[in-house]
This record gives C-alpha cells, structure tokens and sequence, in this order.
C-alpha cells in the first residue's frame, strides 16, 4: 500500500515539539542555572509547584532521574527500604538505580491489574523498626497512571489512603507520576487534588505532553533544596536549561487540554481491534492513551503482525508474543486511527492468506527497548 501516512503507537515519548515550543525554545531568556539560576528555569519551575499543589518544584532530564532523585533524597540513611510495585517502572526499568547508585533496598508488593498494590499487603510490608535485623522502610511509591497495566489511573481516594497509612508510620510518598495529566484529565481530578497526600512527585514533560526533554520533581522546599544537591551529584545541572524549560512551559500550557482526545482516540482503537475476531481488548479498560490488546487466533505471532504493520507505516511494539501495546499522543489524528484499523484488518488476511512476506523478526527473537 503506497501512502504518506506514518502512524507511530509505539510511545508518546517519540513525539516532535511543537512550532510553538520551538518558538518558546527559540526566545527563552536564559543563563547559568547551575551558578546563579536561569529565569526561565525559575518561573517554569514557580509554576509546575503551584499547579501541582506543592512549595517548590525542580526541573531534571529525565523521568528516570526524577525518580531516583525522589528515592535517594527521602532514603538519605544506610538501611532505607523501598516499598514498591513489583511491575512498577522504578522497579523494572530504571536500571536497579536506586541500590546500585543509591544504596536503597527495595521490597516489592505485589502489583494488580489496575494499577494499585492492596493496603493491607502495604501495611505488611512496612518493617517493625524494633528488629534489629530488618532493613528501615522509609518511603512508599506509587505509580500514577501505571504503565504496565496500560495507563490505568490510581484514584484519589487510593492515593489518599495510601498517604495516611505512610504518614501514620513516619514514612514518605512519592507518585511516579510521568502521566500524571493524564491521569489527572481521566478522573476529572484537578491534578494537585490528586497529589495532594504525596511527600513528592515525578512529572514526565516529555510523554503525552510533548516537551523535547525533561520532567519535574515537586515536593517541599526543604526536600527540593536537597534534590537539587542530587540532580548535581548525578551530572544533572544543566546550564541554559531555560531553552528547555521553555518548551516544557508551552507544552503544559497547550497540551494538557489534548489529553482527552488522545484518552478517546484510545477507546475508539480499542473498539475497532475488538471487533476483530483475531483480537480481545477489554475497551472499558482503556482509561487514557494506552491500549494494550491480545491475540487470540494461535496463528498470529505479535511480531509477524508487528512486522508486517511497518510495511504500512503503522509503528507499534509487542508486549508479548501475543499481546501489544499502542499508545496515543498529540501526533495520532482520528483519521490515523481509522488507518490503523484498516491496516491491523489488511495485516490479519496478509497473514492468514500467506500473501505476508516475513524477512525479519519471523523468530520471534528481535527485542524492543523493553526487551519483549
Ligand atoms: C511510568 C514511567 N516512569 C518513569 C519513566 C522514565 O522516564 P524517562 O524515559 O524520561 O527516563 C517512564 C518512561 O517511559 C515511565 O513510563
């Protein structure tokens, strides 16, 4: 099939700045952020603490680092421990950073299908502080909207409870929130609302909302002071981060009202592949801009279907060999869903007609970032 079109679901991280980031990029007032405080760091960062409810808030490379900033600034004595997801994205996919660079020992709970851990499998985890032999449990996080159960939102309520079991223990929470907008947009939640019984929070700018680069830490000022020490320790001052801080402003600005349409393009993806017979999606589990569905025809590998969607233009990863993920972002137009559709229908009767040539991938062996 000849055609321009390039539908990419394989992340909302692979999304390009806007003319109007590039703009704000372009114009951004700056200087040594490092030395004496870059201005437009400095209002970028005003802003994000008082739309998330919190005193003070940092700008970092990554989500990764976010994160492990968070951890190693709550868990700053020997012996700290961890309470976790076990398919959480610290746990799973940050590189063990937070024992191998910061000493922090993880215990995990169990994670369920939407997202949350169950209380009381929290309130067992946390360690009795009079045996001398256990680690000291310092800190709770939670992950908001979680990632390997296909963007699924943590309530409020969840959070909030969540919050006074770590308080009424002496312990901190943190909300890797990376999609926390979208989570937010979902609930109909304002997003300091959300995080309001978090200690600090993990913004990604960088996903749904489009920024080139970067996230946010939020959390108090004093917590904020000593994640700043961090984020130098870790080779994360940057200079005339201004430039990026900018774009970060336009994209928060402009592009969290376009959640809600990614969240329906989302639903409408996960209708359509669900009215094919090959594949099962529950759409009632589609709550913002992941859909992650299964093949159940025995015949149909996701890495041949995968493979054979890129010869349309259509980008997505396996999950499994017999599961896959799509994800929206403000790149993806209704109309690239309909495409999408026609093709995943195009791709099913290419491979069970035989009419499908298979040069690579065939194995089954070809990973992708996440090693599926
Ligand atoms: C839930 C979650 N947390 C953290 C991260 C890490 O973000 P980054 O890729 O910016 O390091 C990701 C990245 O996909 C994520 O999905």
């Amino acid at each position: 099939m000849a055609t321009n079109v390039v539908v990419d679901l394989r992340s909302d991280t692979i999304t390009k700045p806007t003319e109007a980031m590039r703009a704000a990029m372009a114009a951004a007032d700056v200087d040594d952020d490092v030395r004496d405080g870059d201005p437009t760091a400095r209002r970028f960062q005003a802003e994000m603490a008082a739309l998330m409810g919190k005193e003070a808030a940092l700008f970092v490379p990554s989500g990764t680092m976010a994160n492990l900033v968070s951890v190693l600034v709550h868990c700053d004595v020997r012996g700290s421990e961890v309470i976790l997801g076990d398919d959480s994205h610290i746990h799973l996919y940050e590189n063990g950073g937070i024992s191998t660079i910061g000493g922090v020992h993880p215990t995990t709970v169990r994670s369920n299908p939407d997202g949350t851990m169950d209380i009381d499998k929290i309130v067992a985890a946390i360690r009795r502080p009079d045996v001398i032999y256990y680690p000291t449990t310092r800190l709770i996080c939670l992950e908001n909207t979680h990632v390997n159960s296909g963007g699924k939102c943590l309530s409020v309520e969840y959070t909030d409870k969540v919050g006074e079991i770590a308080k009424s223990h002496g312990l901190k929470l943190h909300i890797d929130g990376a999609r926390i907008f979208n989570a937010s947009v979902a609930l109909g939640v304002p997003v300091g609302r959300l995080v309001k019984a978090a200690d600090s929070v993990s913004v990604c700018l960088s996903k749904g909302l489009g920024a080139p680069v970067g996230s946010v830490i939020v959390g108090s000022k004093a917590f904020i002071d000593k994640a700043k020490i961090l984020r130098k320790t870790l080779g994360g001052g940057m200079r005339q981060v201004g430039v990026l801080c900018a774009a970060a402003h336009v994209a928060v600005r402009d592009s969290v009202e376009k959640l809600a349409d990614d969240h329906r393009r989302a639903k409408a993806l996960a209708e359509g592949l669900n009215k094919m017979e090959q594949f099962t999606v529950d759409s009632t589990s589609v709550e913002t801009n992941m859909v992650f569905f299964d093949i159940v025809d025995s015949r149909i590998s996701s890495y041949k279907l995968c493979q054979i969607l890129e010869k349309h233009n259509v980008h997505v990863n396996p999950r499994s060999p017999k599961s896959v993920r799509l994800v929206l972002h403000y790149h993806i137009s209704d109309s690239d869903v309909q495409y999408a559709l026609t093709c995943f229908e195009k791709v099913v009767e290419e491979l069970l007609t035989g009419g499908a040539k298979i040069e690579h991938l065939a194995d089954g062996t070809s990973k992708n970032s996440y090693g599926y």
